[in-house]
């Protein structure tokens, strides 16, 4: 795990940059490309409980009591629709438990701006850990809307996962609502003029969706 900026942190794994360049390469069929969405997440879920809050609980072995731990955060995973919906199976692998809410938003290919078209949390949003996915964070304009949002409802413990980010995306966020801790698979150099990133791995929806 690698900081370059404050509040963002790098996952450094072999089979992270293995996965990523699964994710980038033009070839990848829409089934592999789903499979390794699904293994990233695997790690970023893995990353992202590490300083979960345990509780000691008693357990009976078959041999005899000791102590256990039960967690007592309750975590919510809100997927960006579409492309954060890829993420969720390979979060609820990890964290079973969690509850699940949509947000959906949608870029405008032409103004870059982020469009919403359906929102739907769980009750506990305001006291649960919450885990905004979405794969790509290149502009910044869905994650702060989706932020803006889960603020509203009273969230305050978000985190956002992603596998692709670009510097121009996390300067937003940071300056638009500092403190949010950015989780990323990848670190890509800037946006190109239609605000996709380089390198990065194309339109994250449809290659998820097999939409091409
Ligand atoms: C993609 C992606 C993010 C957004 C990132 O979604 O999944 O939500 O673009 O771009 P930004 O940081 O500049 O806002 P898109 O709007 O293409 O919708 P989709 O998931 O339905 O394909
Ligand atoms: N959304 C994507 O899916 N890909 C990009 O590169 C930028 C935004």
């Amino acid at each position: 795990m690698e900081e370059f900026f404050k509040d963002f942190h790098l996952l450094q794994h072999p089979l992270v940059k293995r996965d990523i360049t699964v994710l980038r390469d033009i070839n990848t069929t829409t089934e592999i490309f789903r499979a390794a969405v699904k293994r990233l997440s695997n790690l970023l879920a893995v990353e992202i409980c590490k300083d979960l809050t345990l509780e000691e609980i008693e357990v009976q072995t078959p041999l005899e009591k000791t102590t256990g731990f039960e967690l007592v955060t309750e975590i919510v995973l809100v997927p960006v629709l579409r492309a954060g919906l890829g993420m969720v199976s390979g979060f609820l692998e990890i964290i079973p438990d969690a509850k699940v809410g949509h947000i959906g938003l949608q870029r405008d290919e032409e103004t870059l701006t982020p469009v919403q078209y359906y929102y739907k949390t769980p009750s506990n949003i305001d006291t649960a850990k919450v885990i905004l996915l979405d794969p790509m964070l290149a502009t910044g304009g869905s994650t702060s809307e989706a932020i803006k949002y889960l603020k509203r409802k009273g969230a305050n413990g978000t985190v956002f996962a992603c596998l692709v980010a670009a510097p121009e995306g996390i300067k937003k966020i940071q300056a638009e609502h500092p403190g949010i801790q950015i989780y990323a698979a990848a670190l890509d150099r800037e946006l190109n003029d239609k605000g996709y990133i380089l390198p990065g791995l194309g339109d994250a929806g449809d290659r998820t969706f097999g939409t091409l």
